[in-house]
């Protein structure tokens, strides 16, 4: 895999800028390339002042269809929803069509079933056989301080699987439903969005030549077509250099 491009913003407001840049433009190509764009959302907090920026973009709402990476198992009106945030962040503020708007199940008992729910969903989508995986245009991925990102929690089994397009994670306990690992990779673009002080040493260990991948699973992000976009701010990166 060729190594992730770094840029290093001043401070979280830039990098949310440089966000929207890059989203921007990768939904305004799939628009113009295939007539449609698909974007998978990450949850947490950092990406919330991107998807308000993203309310106000003019863009034909109607070919853009939204996907989560992960999800907590939680109700969709829970606080916790990753989906509750996107939609009053963004979803809401635009006239999306309801069809365009693919929210992960959680509301079976069994978060096997929905995984297996999400990925039926995802293959029907995007037209794609057993054997190969979607391709979405961007993929928005955050970490955590544990060097985690979607629900990709360090030391657990969904870091493994390769053979499926959606998983169930854990974090202390709590089952989450994420994308596999080889889905992430896939996909046009991936963009990290890293911001703040607490985010360093993990960083550190991410970009370090040798460290544990399931210790560390943001490691296991890689795009061999070249494809993966770390922004960071300054605090984050600390001595991390733009490359
Ligand atoms: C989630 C996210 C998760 C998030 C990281 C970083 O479901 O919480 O998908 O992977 O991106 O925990 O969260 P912050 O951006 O809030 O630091």
């Amino acid at each position: 895999a060729a190594p992730p491009i770094i840029e290093v913003l001043s401070d979280k407001s830039s990098l949310v800028d440089r966000a929207y840049e890059h989203v921007l433009q990768m939904l305004q190509q799939a628009i113009t390339d295939r007539g449609q764009a698909t974007i998978a959302l990450s949850g947490g907090s950092t990406p919330k002042p991107l998807y308000e920026r993203l309310a106000q973009a003019d863009l034909p709402w109607d070919k853009v269809h939204i996907f989560w990476g992960d999800e907590r198992y939680v109700a969709p009106d829970h606080p916790d929803s990753n989906y509750l945030m996107s939609r009053l962040a963004w979803l809401d503020r635009v006239d999306f069509p309801a069809a365009n708007i693919h929210p992960i199940p959680t509301a079976d008992t069994d978060p096997v079933v929905s995984a297996q729910q999400y990925a039926q969903e995802l293959q029907q989508f995007f037209q794609c056989s057993p054997q190969e995986f979607p391709q979405f245009d961007v993929m928005l991925l955050g970490m955590g301080d544990d060097g985690h990102t979607a629900s990709l929690f360090p030391g657990t089994a969904a870091l493994k699987v390769s053979d499926r397009l959606v998983t169930v994670g854990e974090k202390a306990g709590e089952p989450r439903i994420t994308l596999t690992v080889p889905v992430i990779n896939h996909a046009r673009l991936i963009l990290f969005m890293v911001a703040g002080a607490n985010k360093q040493t993990a960083l550190s260990q991410i970009f370090a030549p040798v460290a544990d991948d399931l210790a560390y699973p943001s490691r296991l992000i890689r795009s061999p077509a070249n494809n993966l976009i770390w922004l960071l701010d300054q605090a984050a990166a600390g001595g991390i250099p733009n490359n």
